[in-house]
């Protein structure tokens, strides 16, 4: 008997499903992490083929019927965790083949306008992707104007940064903000009118707030750590990113944690494989959607897909990658 489809399902439209699936080969079996479960569109994919073992985490659970009928329908081979993707040592115990990551948000919460990720929204400022302590009201309504000026111009890339901080200053000071719409009138006034883009005013500060809130930096830099620990040599990493801070981050991981990592300048001394390179020789190509894929599914556009494959040597935590992005993992760190 056929199972019906709750709506949720239909509601997010894998990424670059056809580009994960060839590199993930699970035609070969294996255990795979799905560490961005969402709608479940790369774990169906992975588990029609019968060697495959698939692990689902997420961190929200409003995925959990979609996950729960899986587990059904796979038994002992589908297994859903809700918990953040920083914590997979917590949660694995055993050598992993392939571990894939699809950042940020799926359509399923962007289209729920009740969470506040929507700046279509009329509901209240929360962003909150599950596991979190804070939502985005708490953070525009009790940082100082200095320190959402810098979390709205580092983790959003705004131009208009300090206008908009002063603005949002300047307005909770009559009454506290509470709803999405208010928010986005602050923004709206701020900014100087630019008609040669199709950008919605709001989309950066709400890209700021959403990745503060959920620490999706932190997240990122200790989930990628932490799921090369897992690997076993000759494992793959996959990531698809969506936005400049997370590509830089990638890119950056991948080529400077392995054996072709380049020289800092050609006067430089050609620098010796070492014990501590987690990859073997990465080729920084980075993997786009098709144009097919773009005219079924547009926000994909920004999407970008990198993979790495674990080498033999022996797993040394990465302190380079804290060290380079630490501006980033201080800021998250700010107490609201
Ligand atoms: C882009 S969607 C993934 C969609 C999925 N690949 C699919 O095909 O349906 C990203 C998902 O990752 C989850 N997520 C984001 N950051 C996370 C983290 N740090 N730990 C666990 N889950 C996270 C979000 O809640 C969201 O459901």
């Amino acid at each position: 008997m056929k199972t019906q489809k709750s709506s949720l399902e239909f509601s997010h439209f894998p990424v670059m499903l056809s580009e994960v699936i060839k590199i993930s080969s699970p035609s070969k079996g294996g255990v795979i992490i799905d560490c961005t479960f969402g709608g479940g569109g790369y774990s169906k994919a992975l588990l029609k083929f019968s060697k495959t073992k698939v692990i689902g985490i997420d961190r929200d659970l409003s995925v959990i019927s979609i996950a729960k009928k899986l587990e059904k329908k796979f038994n002992n081979r589908f297994k859903f965790f809700q918990s953040k993707f920083s914590q997979l040592e917590n949660i694995i115990k055993e050598d992993i083949d392939i571990i894939i990551f699809d950042l940020g948000l799926s359509s399923i919460q962007l289209k729920d306008l009740k969470r506040g990720f929507s700046f279509k929204s009329k509901d209240t400022l929360d962003m909150t992707m599950g596991l979190t302590n804070i939502s985005a009201q708490d953070v525009v309504n009790n940082l100082s104007e200095t320190q959402l000026k810098l979390i709205i111009k580092i983790l959003g890339e705004e131009k208009e940064a300090s206008k908009i901080a002063r603005n949002i200053v300047k307005a909770r000071s009559e009454k506290k903000i509470t709803k999405v719409y208010e928010l986005v009138e602050i923004i709206e006034k701020s900014k100087k009118k630019n008609f040669s883009t199709k950008i919605n005013p709001s989309t950066k500060t709400f890209q700021a707030l959403r990745i503060f809130v959920n620490k999706e930096i932190t997240e990122l830099i200790e989930g990628i750590a932490a799921a090369t620990k897992l690997l076993k040599p000759g494992g793959k990493i996959l990531v698809v990113s969506f936005h400049s801070i997370e590509d830089k981050i990638i890119k950056y991981f991948f080529t400077n944690f392995s054996k072709n990592k380049s020289k800092p300048s050609r006067y430089f001394p050609e620098i010796k494989n070492s014990d501590s390179e987690l990859f073997e020789r990465y080729i920084n190509k980075v993997i786009k959607p098709s144009i097919h894929e773009l005219e079924k599914n547009n926000p994909s556009r920004s999407a970008k897909l990198r993979y790495a494959i674990r080498s033999k040597n022996k797993f040394i935590y990465p302190d380079g990658l804290m060290q380079k992005f630490s501006k980033y993992l201080k800021l998250e760190a700010i107490n609201v």
